[in-house]
């Protein structure tokens, strides 16, 4: 039987919710990383160290009993973030960023900024204090195409931004196109990108496949193959620049099946099966290592991980749907059959 082993991963961008949600989520991520970055989009958002703190006790809350786990933290940013919480945010030991949420953009994004010139207090701390900014890189304009927002935020936003603030680390979050992909790779240094398991897998031609797919509905939205296959050579070129972070995005089956419904695709039931799959694919395997479990840990200057997963070929079932609270949750890949497995090092083979 085919197998890998890789260090422990990290997941660099992941959206674990509150209350229910995140008592039923957070196991599937505990199981497969050693760490993860929790994004702050709650209701109200977690916009101070102080609610990190609180929304992190949560989380360790919901873990299954003994978990060795490590959640990380980004604060949410917003036109009134006071430059002094940058402070009280790298000082601490888990708040690891800011997160950067256009206006609007996506679930709860109102409490975003309209624009980054109206953040520049808060910007220049934190180029001081080296906190990585993490990007939702869409442009928000309703006259900008929904297929271009990428490219046009990094020409609007972006590259005003690296000019003004050269030290300022920064990751370009879930990167869906190949301008993207371009533009981080020629950057130079303090830029980096994070890779999801459906922009890797899919294109926009999945969300249209014998009818309206909400469950693949997500933002930034799926692209065309061509950017699909720039996004693969990015996670498996072995660039450093490029890691790994699923945005994996619970919403419960209702909302996502709705006349108007939410965007997330939820892939943390196998958060890094998925990549297995893209990297077995491009038979580049051998590289699923430094993209998982080194490049994020390395951007982020953390240690990287002790211990060890290991996968094996031996090809299982998506479920219908996994329990959500007192709705259900629909998982990436439904019914459909991937081809790695987690070993469990309790019960394995
Ligand atoms: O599809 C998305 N869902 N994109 C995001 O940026 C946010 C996320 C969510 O929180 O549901
Ligand atoms: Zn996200």
């Amino acid at each position: 039987m085919q197998t890998i082993s890789i260090t422990r991963p990290d997941d660099w961008h992941l959206h674990l919710r509150d209350g229910a949600g995140l008592a039923a989520v957070a196991g599937f991520s505990a199981r497969r990383f050693a760490r993860v970055l929790a994004m702050p989009n709650l209701q109200p958002p977690v916009t101070t160290v102080a609610l990190a703190a609180a929304y992190r006790a949560r989380i360790r809350a919901a873990l299954p009993p003994g978990a060795d786990f490590t959640p990380l933290l980004a604060l949410y940013l917003t036109e009134t973030t006071a430059a002094d919480e940058i402070d009280r945010a790298a000082a601490s030991d888990f708040v690891v960023g800011v997160k950067c949420y256009p206006a609007g953009a996506t679930t709860h994004a109102e409490a975003g900024v309209t624009s980054l010139e109206r953040c520049r207090a808060v910007l220049e701390r934190m180029e001081e204090c080296d906190l990585v900014l993490q990007l939702h890189g869409e442009a928000t304009d309703p006259a900008v195409d929904p297929y271009d927002r990428e490219s046009v935020f990094i020409e609007r936003e972006l590259v005003p931004l690296r000019r003004r603030y050269p030290r300022l680390r920064v990751v370009l979050e879930h990167v869906t196109t190949r301008a993207g992909v371009d533009f981080v790779r020629d950057g130079g240094p303090g830029l980096a990108a994070t890779l999801t398991p459906q922009h890797l897998l899919l294109n926009r031609g999945a969300l249209f496949a014998g009818g309206l797919r909400p469950h693949l509905y997500c933002l930034p939205l799926l692209k065309r193959e061509r950017d699909r296959e720039a996004l693969v050579e990015a996670a498996t070129g072995g660039d450093p620049r490029f890691f790994l972070g699923t945005d994996s995005a619970p919403h419960a089956r209702t909302a996502k099946e709705s006349a108007c419904g939410c965007a997330g695709v939820f892939s943390a039931h196998a958060g890094i099966e998925l990549y297995a799959e893209v990297f077995a694919r491009a038979g580049r395997l051998e590289r699923l290592d430094a993209f998982a479990s080194a490049h994020g840990a390395d951007f982020y200057r953390v240690p990287r991980n002790r211990g060890s997963i290991t996968l094996v070929r031996e090809p299982w079932t998506v479920p219908a749907h996994y329990p959500f609270g007192t709705d259900q949750l629909v998982p990436f890949g439904a019914g459909t059959t991937l081809e790695w497995r987690l070993l469990d090092p309790e019960t394995g083979p």
